[in-house]
């Protein structure tokens, strides 16, 4: 079931409950007051007698109303004080909200939003945390679903314009948790490509799909040999968005890791959450939100995705420590640990991106090592980026995007570390795990041409999380969409 928004003038008499916005100092906003005053001071005798409620940003105070009310219930959500107002601010009140309102078991509400300025952002931030994941699983007999919030305010019109664009980046968000939460049984590089495709085509993005015969054929010898082990065969996804009015304008290229399930391979991981490595396709699934999202505003900006589906085996046939594999660009590496596998993937999808295009940018996503978890947790993004002006624009977006990214340094240091004694290459750093997030990006840099401004997300911890965030319920967090599409949006649109 999913909520259901819309824009009105006027509250519709289905709803079971009011949403009113109360300023820090429990300031009442005019459509409050008028609320107030219809219910006999209710809602400031409640406050009142609340030792918590004070309208800071995100707190709720739940107020049941008596029979013959035109609702059963007011529900009122702090938003701080006027000069404090952000659209962030707005995105994590309309986050806590969620849980308030699952909590009395509302269905239909009506928001009293009135000339809050950011009343858009608060429905993104409300959006976001409502999302959750039930393919593969029956209601309870009593749940009580959220299904619609009227978003009620004279101003509409304008609010719902706002929200079109986040609407968009919501659809690209929601798609990549999708992926990520689906169960590896069922996706696979195979089923993963085509749902790419179902999804992508009808929003006008142009998909190719490369199959295990033509990326051995092409000699991608990375991606093949982290597929070797598995009965499910690697696919390689190109997503050709060209959406601005120069169409041979140089793109955007967005690059995803797709483990679509890491074992680690002949170098397996221990069994304790080895289940949670379903999740190790995460940066493939934020590129292909991200070109969602585009396709689905319309961005007037060209930007190229490209994903590298592979799923990590151990097998008797499965590529082994030891061996010594070709990658696409011709770059032999010695394997050392079969489960530092993601910058095999990426490597020819790097090689193959700059051969096909020659792009503005590159920004990989990957959830790439431990090491990042490690060292951020799972709040910041680490970025790793080898050009100043490229960094600042993603900077920004992120700011911008309400997602937390933290700058990581590349050094000569870590490529050469990542040199091999009998091999161009070799996949693990010679400290072993000590700065394993940097020598795995020196790694990536080997595949970097001269003078392409490029980045490397490393999403391992912002991913996928275990507990409920106040935009992100537990799991699939669909890290990566909002910044992406939010550069595309400040630097790529001409604007
Ligand atoms: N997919 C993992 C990294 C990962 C770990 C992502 C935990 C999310 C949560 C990656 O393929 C991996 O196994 N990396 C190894 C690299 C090491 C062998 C150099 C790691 O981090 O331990
Ligand atoms: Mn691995
Ligand atoms: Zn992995």
């Amino acid at each position: 079931m999913s909520l259901n928004i819309t824009f009105l003038k006027i509250a519709n008499e289905t709803s079971d409950s009011a949403v009113f916005l109360i300023n820090k100092g429990s300031d009442f906003t005019p459509m409050a007051q008028e609320f107030d005053e219809y219910l006999g001071g209710l809602l400031s005798h409640s406050i009142a007698s609340s030792s918590k409620f004070s309208g800071k940003n995100g707190e709720t105070l739940i107020i049941p109303l008596p029979a013959g009310k035109s609702f059963k219930r007011v529900i009122l959500l702090g938003i701080g004080a006027p000069e404090d107002y952000s659209a962030a601010r707005a995105e994590n009140a309309g986050g806590k909200l969620v849980p308030a309102l699952r909590a009395t078991g509302a269905q239909n509400i009506a928001l009293f939003a009135g000339d809050f300025k950011y009343a858009a952002h608060m429905v993104m931030g409300i959006k976001m945390r409502a999302y959750s994941f039930e393919h593969y699983k029956k209601p309870a007999e009593d749940a009580t679903p959220l299904r619609q919030i009227d978003i009620i305010s004279d101003a509409c019109e304008a609010i719902e314009t706002n929200y079109q664009r986040l609407h968009a980046i919501i659809s690209g968000i929601y798609f990549a948790r999708d992926l990520v939460n689906e169960p590896p049984n069922n996706l696979y590089p195979e089923s993963y490509a085509h749902i790419i495709r179902d999804q992508l085509k009808p929003l006008g993005v142009d998909v190719e799909i490369l199959d295990d015969k033509k990326l051995e054929k092409m000699k991608m010898g990375g991606i093949m040999a982290v597929g070797k082990g598995s009965d499910h065969k690697p696919r390689m996804v190109i997503m050709r968005w060209n959406g601005a009015e120069d169409k041979n304008a140089a793109p955007l290229a967005l690059v995803g890791k797709g483990v679509t399930f890491d074992t680690g391979g002949i170098s397996i991981k221990p069994a304790a959450s080895m289940d949670e490595m379903k999740m190790d396709m995460g940066g493939s699934a934020a590129v292909v939100g991200t070109i969602k999202a585009l396709a689905a505003r319309n961005a007037k900006a060209n930007v190229i995705g490209i994903v590298g589906l592979a799923e990590n085996m151990p097998a008797s046939n499965a590529y082994r420590p030891g061996d010594i594999i070709t990658t696409y660009a011709g770059k032999t590496v010695e394997i050392l640990n079969t489960d530092a596998e993601g910058r095999l993937v990426l490597a020819d999808c790097l090689t193959y991106i700059q051969e096909i295009t020659k792009p503005a940018g590159i920004i990989d996503l990957a959830t790439l090592t431990g090491a990042m978890m490690v060292a951020l947790g799972h709040e910041y993004c680490g970025t790793f980026v080898n050009d100043n002006e490229f960094w600042s624009k993603i900077e920004q977006a992120g700011g911008d995007a309400n997602e937390k990214l933290w700058r990581m340094p590349l050094d000569e240091v870590w490529k050469k570390d990542m040199i091999s004694d009998i091999a161009d290459l070799r996949n693990l750093g010679k400290t072993g795990r000590y700065g394993g997030a940097c020598t795995a990006a020196g790694f990536l840099e080997h595949f970097i041409n001269d003078g392409t401004p490029w980045a490397h997300m490393d999403i391992a911890g912002t991913a996928w999380k275990k507990t409920d965030g106040t935009l992100t319920p537990k799991f699939a967090t669909g890290f990566g969409v909002r910044t992406l599409e939010q550069l595309v949006y400040n630097a790529y649109e001409g604007q």
